[in-house]
């Protein structure tokens, strides 16, 4: 014969403290198990991020006048503007990686000197090689679209 069921005052039945406490450990055992399937799923789902997108969209043409150059510093491109011709040249130096300025004759560097003609060319200080000349294209929605993967040749033009 088992133990009559403790109750209390009001004649409730009590619930015995070892069912009480085995509740509580499965509640925690469940738990724990669930919290390791879940981060287990979120451990299998790379959350690595690689920088900012390569492909990007850069406005209208109409918003780059005839002559324009206007860095973007952001995405490390320069957008050129001459006649009904664009072209996006990086503003990345080849030297270490500072972001070069357009200036007067092109393009100048500020941490150790570099100097580029208005297509990139090196023209003085120690960049080793010719700022990119990035494809740009034009979407259906009439926008300029820039692709930083694909590297085309200095003194190509998209016309617009
Ligand atoms: S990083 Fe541009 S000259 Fe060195």
């Amino acid at each position: 014969m088992g133990a009559a069921p403790k109750t209390n005052k009001q004649g409730e039945e009590q619930i015995p403290r070892r069912h009480f406490l085995a509740w509580l450990s499965g509640v925690g055992i469940l738990g724990s198990a669930m919290a390791g399937v879940f981060s287990t799923f979120v451990f299998m789902k790379p959350r690595a991020t690689y920088g900012q997108p390569n492909r990007f969209r850069i406005g209208r043409p109409d918003e780059f006048p005839s002559g324009a150059r206007m860095a973007i510093d952001s995405k490390r491109v320069c957008i050129v503007r001459e006649g009904n011709k664009v072209a996006a040249i990086s503003t990345t130096c080849t030297h270490l990686g500072c972001i070069v300025a357009p200036s007067a004759t092109g393009f100048q560097c500020p941490c150790h000197g570099s100097q580029f003609d208005v297509d990139g060319n090196v023209t003085g200080g120690p960049a080793p090689k010719a700022l990119s000349w990035y494809q740009v294209t034009l979407t259906p929605s009439g926008e300029l679209e820039v692709d930083k993967d694909n590297e085309i040749q200095t003194g190509t033009y998209l016309s617009v």
